[in-house]
């Protein structure tokens, strides 16, 4: 659900009642797509080359080039909270022909054995599915996410605030990752709250400090039934679950308590966050 949000007074005001209509989505997706395009163009440079040192002067700037609208969730509560961490995304951009995209093993598969890589390893597709089903899950409509943070293959990290509501489609969720990539934030639609934005490393100096930090892993030797895992966790602590949001190999994190595998099976990124999400749920009673 994308629109640019350098449309100022009236106009703002009139896209923004009309924003969920199917019409809307596709012109300011194609907006919003020629306005990265022409802002890659001026800027002739890799968006995954960002440095610590712009984004230290890009803070407290707003990039309104796209919003996204805020799905309204119960108000926040005192009660502990879930966090997600997707380790390694396949999130990369290049410039493909005369323009910068994300790249993925479907649309680039001879760009990349051109440029010596492996198109197989190019999947963002997995962090989009991820993160439809962690913000569509029960948990998050009932305000018990706190945050997730996402790092890509490249070590670039960023927030999405649990509210956004990520586009239905991939190839609008590609546009909206190329921008954050890119410009660094995404904020959203008539606000100046940024809904998505690049941090810096690493994730822990955001992790609540008293937390449960759960890694999965296929591999794991640790085979557990997740709702009786998580029922077992304390009533007082903050959950982080780390899970791998690449095609091939294990994630390698140094701040986990504890590292599980939860099915037999090797199942999708998106399907072990829903079996966690469904067991968080039961745990907390939230249906
Ligand atoms: C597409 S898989 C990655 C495949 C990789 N070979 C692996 O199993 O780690 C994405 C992520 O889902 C999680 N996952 C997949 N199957 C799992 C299982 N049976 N138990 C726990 N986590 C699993 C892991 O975090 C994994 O990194």
């Amino acid at each position: 659900m994308l629109r640019p949000c350098g449309i100022k007074g009236q106009k703002r005001k009139k896209r923004e009642e009309r924003y969920d209509k199917e019409e809307d989505e596709v012109e300011a997706e194609e907006q919003s797509i020629e306005k990265a395009k022409r802002a890659m163009v001026e800027e002739k440079e890799m968006a995954m080359e960002t440095s610590g040192k712009e984004e230290e002067e890009l803070e407290g700037q707003t990039h309104e080039m796209a919003g996204i609208p805020i799905v309204p969730s119960d108000l926040k509560t005192k009660k502990p909270g879930l966090i997600f961490v997707l380790e390694r995304a396949s999130l990369e951009v290049a410039k493909v022909g005369k323009s910068y995209q994300i790249l993925n093993s479907d649309d680039h598969a001879n760009f990349l054995r051109k440029n010596n890589k492996n198109p197989a390893d190019y999947r963002p597709d997995i962090v989009y599915q991820a993160l439809l089903s962690i913000l569509d899950s029960p948990v998050n409509k009932a305000g018990r996410l706190r945050a997730v943070y996402v790092k890509t293959d490249k070590g670039v990290l960023f927030e999405v605030k649990p509210h956004v509501r990520i586009p239905r489609t991939y190839k609008r969720f590609a546009g909206i990752m190329l921008q954050l990539l890119q410009k660094l934030s995404i904020t959203a639609v008539g606000k100046r709250e940024k809904l998505l934005r690049v941090i810096k490393n690493p994730v822990t100096q955001y992790l609540p400090v008293n937390s449960r930090k759960i890694g999965f892993s296929y591999s794991s030797e640790k085979l557990v039934k997740m709702n009786k895992y998580v029922a077992a966790v304390s009533d007082d602590v903050d959950i982080v679950f780390v899970v791998g949001a690449m095609a091939h190999g294990k994630i390698d994190c140094d701040y986990i308590d504890d590292f599980i595998a939860i099915s037999g099976y090797p199942l999708s990124a998106a399907w072990c966050i829903s079996r966690i999400c469904e067991a968080v749920a039961d745990k907390w009673d939230v249906l």
